[in-house]
């Protein structure tokens, strides 16, 4: 039986190390790291995913400040917004929680926040930056991800690395990294022929498609280690789940993550270490 990574311990042990850390750094600078969350809306998991930021933060330190607006919202007043905290000293992170209303254009403002506050990772700037190996911030949940499989030791050089999905947020940035530790990486997803062939090879396999228990146990070998950033609802069920059928993968699996306690954590945890190295930052450059 596979033994199960938990994204909440691992994530309790890096915020209390990061708690102790902004302790320290404030004696310094005489401040604590500030963290500006825009919400557009009402849609209940977007509230739901704010309020999960919230409650870290606090747990560490950080100053967060939610601005929560109507749907009704314009394009431009967002842009102001996004402008002014650029330009606000005593704040080291923006983070634009998604998606946004349909009428403003996601693109646009995602490239207006300032690359050094952009928390998220999400900047062109900081896409081409893990793309060219430069120095950037890094998406927090392909981060977290590398993060657990980290914590457990897990050889991720040489190893046969497939990741289920291509977004821009998780897919994509992870298979890089997991290309930059060396493995070899084949990326899949909803066109992918004979899909079980390919992630029957799978050392690592990563599912972050967006589909309730779609990896199932005769997709996976022995001794495979699973990741799964899926959060979905169980359609028969209403309960949480991944990506992945846990039942049926567990049986092969080394090691494996959970949904809930797995991933998610490990993303709020990493937006929290985004935020207070932007902080750090801001110093050096002043
Ligand atoms: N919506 C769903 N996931 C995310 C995330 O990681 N960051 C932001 N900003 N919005 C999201």
């Amino acid at each position: 039986m596979g033994i199960i990574i938990s994204g909440t311990k691992l994530a309790a042990t890096r915020k209390e190390t990061l708690r102790q850390a902004i302790v320290e750094a404030k004696l310094k600078y005489d401040r604590v790291p500030r963290l500006a969350v825009i919400l557009v809306g009402n849609d209940v998991g977007s509230i739901s995913y704010v309020k999960g930021k919230e409650k870290a933060a606090l747990e560490v330190g950080i100053n967060i400040t939610t601005y929560h607006y109507d749907d009704s919202i314009t394009e431009k007043e967002l842009e102001d917004k996004i402008i002014s905290l650029n330009h606000d000293n005593t704040v080291d992170g923006i983070l634009v929680q998604l998606p946004l209303p349909k009428h403003i254009k996601q693109d646009k403002i995602i490239d207006l926040i300032s690359p050094n506050k952009d928390v998220d990772g999400f900047h062109p700037y900081n896409v081409a930056s893990l793309y060219l190996k430069h120095e950037g911030i890094l998406p927090c949940t392909p981060k977290g991800v590398i993060a657990l499989l980290d914590s457990k030791n897990i050889s991720i050089e040489g190893k046969r690395a497939v990741v289920v999905g291509r977004s821009n947020i998780v897919g994509m940035p992870l298979a890089k990294m997991l290309l930059d530790r060396n493995a070899t990486v084949t990326i899949c997803h909803s066109k992918t022929k004979d899909l079980k062939e390919i992630t029957k090879e799978a050392d690592i396999l990563i599912a972050c498609l967006g589909k309730a228990k779609f990896i199932t146990g005769n997709m996976v070998k022995d001794g495979v280690t699973v990741i799964d950033v899926g959060i979905n609802r169980d359609k028969e069920t209403n309960k949480l789940c991944g990506d992945v059928d846990f039942d049926s993968v567990y049986p092969h699996a080394a090691y494996i993550t959970k949904v809930p306690g797995g991933v998610g954590p490990m993303t709020i945890c990493c937006l929290l270490e985004n935020t207070y190295i932007a902080y750090l930052n801001q110093f050096k450059r002043n």
